[in-house]
């Protein structure tokens, strides 16, 4: 049975699933016959090396370190077409997510660590629409502007059209140009030329504690829910987490950011620069959220003149 072997058609119809549960690399006892369980195995001279489930191999006192979700490309590739590893590692490089691929004779299978699983669907489900994320650059801005007008033109708060600019171009130029603006954390997802998502995140404060806010985030309305918005949110949190930033603050809906892990800040002992915004202002918590966090969270300056 051939399968396909365009590169592009590739793309388009990768249809990454996930499997449920955690899988591990292990060696196999010398001499042992394999038994159940074990889901992929390659033979070196140094010994058998196992793929299976994390439960399988802790009842078989089995050791490993590296502990992975296993995603199958569903599309159907030929063993000989070429390059779709290459765009696929590349991306999930691109991303900062390492990747061990295994092919089977009907698909890719890919293992990622299991830490990194979700943003690892995003890159894929992104990279089979031909959408990147990556930061900003100077020369993006004015498109970014424009994506932002466009995105809020219908107002989040009311549902209602907005009548002239958006109030959040305004806002987001001010970011741009404030000392708060972050460059790591104005993020940019990109599809053939052209931007169709911006997050942007720029420095807070609750007293002394520095953390990071995000917003305004905007998807081109003909490009909303796709998946480029919770790309972006889970994107901005990896790169908070890999620089050690302890939180990210945001105003928005208690019926979207939640699946993302965001609380009511006032949960946490954090309250709002307004009152009234109440379970609308939410926290992520990161690794190095310290204990004892209490007071009034303090936007960067372009949000005061709102
Ligand atoms: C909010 C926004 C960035 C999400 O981007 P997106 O690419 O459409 O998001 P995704 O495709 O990843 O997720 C879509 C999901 O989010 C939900 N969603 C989006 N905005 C929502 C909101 N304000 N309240 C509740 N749910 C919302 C959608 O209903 C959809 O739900 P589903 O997965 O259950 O079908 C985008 O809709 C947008 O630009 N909106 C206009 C500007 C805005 O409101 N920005 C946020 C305030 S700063």
């Amino acid at each position: 049975m051939s399968g396909e072997t365009d590169l592009k058609t590739l793309l388009e119809s990768l249809h990454p699933v996930a499997r449920e549960g955690d899988y591990v690399y292990a060696l196999w006892p010398h001499g042992r016959p394999l038994e159940g369980g074990v889901e992929a195995a390659v033979r070196e001279a140094e010994g058998l090396t196992v793929v299976l489930r994390r439960d399988e191999a802790d009842s078989l006192g089995l050791r490993y370190d590296f502990v992975a979700t296993w995603i199958t490309l569903q599309v159907h590739s030929a063993l000989e077409a070429v390059g779709l590893t290459a765009a696929v590692s590349a991306a999930l490089t691109h991303a900062g997510i390492s990747c061990n691929v295994l092919a089977g004779f009907h698909h890719d299978h890919l293992l990622v660590p299991s830490a990194d699983a979700e943003r690892a669907m995003d890159v894929l489900r992104l990279l089979a629409r031909g959408v990147v994320l990556r930061s900003e650059r100077p020369d993006d801005r004015e498109e970014i502007l424009e994506l932002t007008a466009s995105a809020f033109s219908v107002s989040p708060v009311t549902g209602e059209p907005v009548e002239g600019t958006p109030i959040e171009v305004g806002l987001l130029r001010g970011l741009f140009d404030c000392e708060e603006y972050i460059p790591e954390f104005s993020i940019v997802a990109e599809m053939g030329g052209e931007i169709v998502g911006h997050a942007i995140s720029t420095r807070g404060w609750i007293g002394e504690l520095e953390l990071i806010a995000l917003g305004p985030i905007g998807v081109l309305p003909h490009f909303q829910k796709r998946g480029v918005g919770s790309a972006l949110m889970r994107e901005t949190a990896a790169r908070a987490t890999a620089l050690g930033e302890p939180g990210i603050a945001l105003l928005g809906s208690p019926l979207y950011y939640p699946r993302f892990g965001y609380v009511p800040a006032t949960s946490l002992g954090v309250q709002p620069p307004e009152a009234m915004w109440g379970d609308h202002f939410q926290l992520l918590t990161l690794p190095e959220w310290p204990d004892g966090v209490r007071g009034t969270f303090r936007y960067a300056e372009p949000f005061n003149g709102l």
